[in-house]
């Protein structure tokens, strides 16, 4: 049915129902590997995604993928179990160990995989790929395509999934998902082109959104990264788990938060303070600018903090030390970047950089096979929470992440699927029209609220309440402002447009859902008296492993209330220790 404010009464109209096995919502790296594999199954694919799959947000990924290979180091043999205890011990032991195990085990063949597949990876001199160093790993690990990892393994994905039949439907905003009978049945969407609110029926439905950086103020994510797929999973009452956990990468360029990829500090290139201090000795001597992220993130952020940062916020990256070729060689991108958004040429000059949010360890809960609470309902890729990254990811695991639970959670659905019926289409059909109705009435509040105002003041209350470090009462305010917006979502009105490309209403749709993963964000920050990872408290200021080696599970109660619950980190392989780099 068309949404627009004097569409035909909902009785007349007779709804678009799409049929497939297999919905995935998300056209990135975990969507596409799940849709390779179950297509590949002979299961009938569909990919819904509210950009076209090649703008998805894993095309940005810079660094690269990690993996074992132990192509850098033929002295000292890197292994799968020495990735394992790098991620496990990154995490600040918050990561499930058998699902951390599974990653790790599966990271060379997942990296070969896509080599075969097209992926166009960097080589050493042997001709075999290139590893470069990343932080918080005990071996150079991380296997690259120069700075452009993302977009090499995007691109090949997308034309394997093309060539085998996946359908693909290209600005499709997914409005919400259906329940029958206690399970996923499908969803709701808007064709962002036409204006028309359309039903997918499915026995399976993936969520595969990504993050949602973009609810703070300084962001390496794209524009598209709003979370609605946890906000879907969360109104249809799956919880969401660990959702405190928010990374800020270090090196954002200072102006636009611009990635400038860890893969220049693993190349050497060094952090410099105001007084042309490498600072990094103070707070990690051993690892210095290879420590892990949330290290390397509070270190910048206090050197600003303390008065020895630049004016304006922010410390130097050294990249000249590197050399011009080095530098097209490896880094060509990020070079582009600094010169055209900075107009600064890093083989002269020092980068500007400071910390941004940058990934979501938390997201929707999942078991390491896939599954959601919610039977009929998966979740792969940064919108899910398996755990592998607990309460710090390093750099290098998603892109990892992405594709082994990608095919992972897709081989589950593929042995699951004889069993999940969703039902007829009427389900869907009267959840078309009443969704339909829900967004017609949203052109009918006249002017209301800015959603614009309501979406920036989220940005700068995210960022300075729940940012790299935070404190008790501080958060405490920041989830009243979060509250507050909520209401006022309530009365923010969507203007009247043209029914194709009718972007604000599909704003409206993200702000709505970006408020609501904030006050997930809070209420689980609050919750956490310690300082774990990326959760760094300046009122609890240490880890309490006696009472918070928990993962916290965000449930919602029937009347909406989002109560946090606890459960249990899977450990066994590696003995929880202090972190120290
Ligand atoms: O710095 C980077 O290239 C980012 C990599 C990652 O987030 O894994």
């Amino acid at each position: 049915m068309t949404v627009q404010p004097d569409a035909p009464p909902s009785t007349a109209v007779i709804p678009v129902i799409h049929r497939h096995e297999l919905i995935i919502i998300g056209g990135g790296l975990a969507g596409l590997r799940a849709a390779y594999e179950a297509v590949s199954s002979g299961i009938n694919v569909a990919v819904i995604s509210k950009v076209h799959p090649l703008r998805s947000h894993s095309v940005a990924a810079q660094g690269g993928i990690n993996a074992a290979l132990g192509n850098a180091d033929t002295t000292t043999h890197d292994s799968w179990e020495a990735h394992a205890f790098d991620t496990v011990k990154g995490s600040d032991y918050l990561a499930d160990q058998d699902a951390v195990a599974t990653m790790c085990r599966e990271a060379p063949a997942a990296v070969v995989e896509l080599e075969h597949m097209g992926t166009v990876f960097s080589r050493d001199d042997a001709g075999h790929i290139a590893q470069r160093p990343f932080g918080g790993a005990g071996y150079p690990r991380t296997c690259y395509a120069a700075d452009r990892t993302g977009h090499n393994l995007l691109h090949t994905l997308y034309q394997q999934v093309t060539v085998k039949g996946v359908t693909f439907y290209e600005e499709y905003f997914v409005t919400s998902l259906v329940t029958a009978g206690g399970a996923c049945a499908g969803c709701t969407a808007l064709c962002i082109q036409d204006g028309t609110i359309v039903g997918f029926l499915a026995k399976a439905t993936l969520l595969a959104t990504g993050g949602f950086g973009r609810i703070y103020e300084r962001s390496t994510n794209a524009l598209i990264n709003t979370g609605d797929g946890l906000h879907l999973a969360l109104e249809a009452a799956a919880p969401l788990k660990d959702m405190e956990f928010v990374q800020f990468h270090p090196t954002s360029l200072y102006g636009t938060n611009i990635l400038i990829t860890e893969g220049a500090r693993g190349e050497g290139a060094v952090l410099l303070n105001k007084n042309g201090e490498r600072f990094m000795k103070n707070y990690a001597p051993g690892a210095m600018e290879l420590a892990p992220r949330d290290v390397v993130a509070r270190a910048i952020e206090t050197e600003i903090r303390e008065g020895r940062g630049f004016p304006g916020g922010f410390v130097h990256l050294d990249l000249t030390s590197l050399g011009e070729p080095l530098i097209n060689d490896r880094l060509p991108g990020i070079r582009q970047i600094a010169i055209d958004f900075a107009g600064i040429d890093p083989v002269t000059t020092p980068v500007p950089v400071q910390p941004a949010q940058h990934y979501s360890m938390g997201g929707i809960d999942v078991d390491v096979s896939g599954r959601t609470p919610l039977p009929g309902l998966f979740a792969a890729g940064e919108c899910a929470c398996v755990s592998v990254h607990g309460a710090n990811r390093l750099g290098g695991n998603s892109l990892l992440d992405t594709l082994v639970f990608g095919k992972i959670t897709a081989e589950t659905i593929i042995g699951d699927l004889p069993d999940l019926d969703p039902g007829g289409a009427s389900v869907i059909e009267k959840a078309v029209v009443e969704e339909g109705n829900r967004i017609i009435s949203l052109f009918h509040r006249g002017s209301g609220d800015n959603m614009y105002q309501i979406r920036d003041t989220l940005k700068k209350t995210m960022m300075d309440h729940f940012g790299v470090y935070r404190d008790g009462p501080s958060m405490d305010a920041g989830l009243i402002e979060i509250l507050s917006l909520r209401d006022r979502c309530q009365q923010a009105g969507v203007p009247l447009m043209q029914t194709p490309y009718n972007l604000p209403l599909v704003h409206f749709l993200e702000i709505t859902g970006m408020v609501r993963i904030a006050e997930t964000v809070a209420r689980c920050a609050i919750a956490r008296n310690e300082s774990r990872g990326s959760h760094a408290r300046k009122d609890y200021p240490l880890r309490d492993d006696d009472h918070f080696l928990h993962h916290s599970l965000l449930v919602p109660d029937g009347d909406g209330t989002l109560k946090v619950r606890t459960s249990p980190v899977s450990l066994g392989m590696f003995p929880v220790k202090e972190r120290v780099y």
